[in-house]
């Protein structure tokens, strides 16, 4: 991998379009999976429009200053920094969040659990859902968004994510709705719950990751025992937590089918991500 300064502009003043070009090259050669995507973010971030503003404005050099912001978050994403991170906020669930180092970055996989825990709760009325590692509170934030009679507890152990989340509940106007504790798994939450969802941690210590991923929080990814540590454990506590009929919905990586001990519970299924991939387990009590 180069190691050579961004090089987006020449002497002459490049047009919109001819940087974006370049840096589209640049993030490429640097491992970027969605160059042209990154490019733009991040260029409609430093010149502080919105992305599809960019399009109409393709003819127009840019001047020196704007060059210069640019070059610096080019860079950064070429080090493996996410772009979520640099422009602080990530669309989850076609809401906006904001994320800092602190939190993972929402992924749309975890879009398959949300999706399944609001056809869940919708037609229930008036539940209470808790969110297990609720990180950046996009889980807890969009459930209580789609299924306006939801009242939502969320837990995290990490205080910084926690004050993300907090951000993020105000931001949506959801404090009288979303309520945010600290600890560990379910143990902070009062009371019974009729759905349990939950983003844990499931890496294998050691798996191989790319820098982006690795640029996340140690404790938003990696659990022992091959990655399933967390998962268990909460699947061992979560019956005794649920309402009658209630179910839990968890993230699981989809080499972990096979590993959970479900006998606490009277039936499970597997939900599909976008690649077709099992990745949410969903499990329930009579
Ligand atoms: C994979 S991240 C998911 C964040 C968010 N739910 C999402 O889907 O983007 C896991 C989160 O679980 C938290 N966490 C790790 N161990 C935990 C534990 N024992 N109890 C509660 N939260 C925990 C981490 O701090 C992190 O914020």
């Amino acid at each position: 991998m180069s190691t050579r300064p961004v090089r987006i502009a020449a002497a002459v003043r490049l047009t919109l379009l001819e940087v974006l070009r370049r840096a589209a090259g640049y993030l490429e050669s640097h491992g970027s999976t969605s160059p042209r995507l990154d490019a733009e973010i991040l260029l409609a971030h430093a010149l502080g429009v919105r992305r599809l503003d960019l399009y109409l404005q393709f003819d127009r050099p840019l001047v020196d200053s704007e060059l210069a912001a640019y070059r610096q978050l080019c860079a950064a994403r070429g080090r493996g920094q996410p772009v979520a991170y640099l422009v602080g906020r990530r669309e989850f669930m076609k809401l906006e969040f904001g994320v800092t180092p602190d939190v993972l970055v929402p992924n749309p996989d975890t879009e398959v659990l949300v999706e399944r825990a609001v056809a869940w709760a919708r037609p229930r009325g008036e539940v209470r859902v808790a969110d297990v590692g609720t990180g950046s509170g996009c889980i807890a934030v969009a459930v209580a968004t789609y299924v306006p009679e939801a009242t939502v507890w969320a837990s995290d152990i990490d205080a910084r994510a926690l004050a993300v989340a907090e951000r993020n509940v105000r931001a949506h106007g959801l404090e009288g709705r979303v309520h945010l504790v600290r600890g560990d798994l379910l143990e902070p939450l009062p009371g019974q719950f009729d759905l349990i969802c939950a983003n844990l941690p499931y890496v294998a210590e050691g798996t191989p990751l790319p820098p982006e991923v690795l640029a996340q929080p140690r404790q938003a990814l990696f659990a022992p025992d091959r990655g399933t540590a967390l998962v268990r454990r909460l699947l061992a506590q979560a019956p005794a937590r649920l309402a009658a009929r209630g179910a839990v919905l968890v993230e699981i990586d989809p080499g972990q089918a096979d590993s959970f001990d479900l006998a606490g519970y009277a039936g499970h299924r597997f939900h599909h991500d976008l690649g077709g991939r099992v990745r949410v387990l969903e499990a329930w009590i009579g």
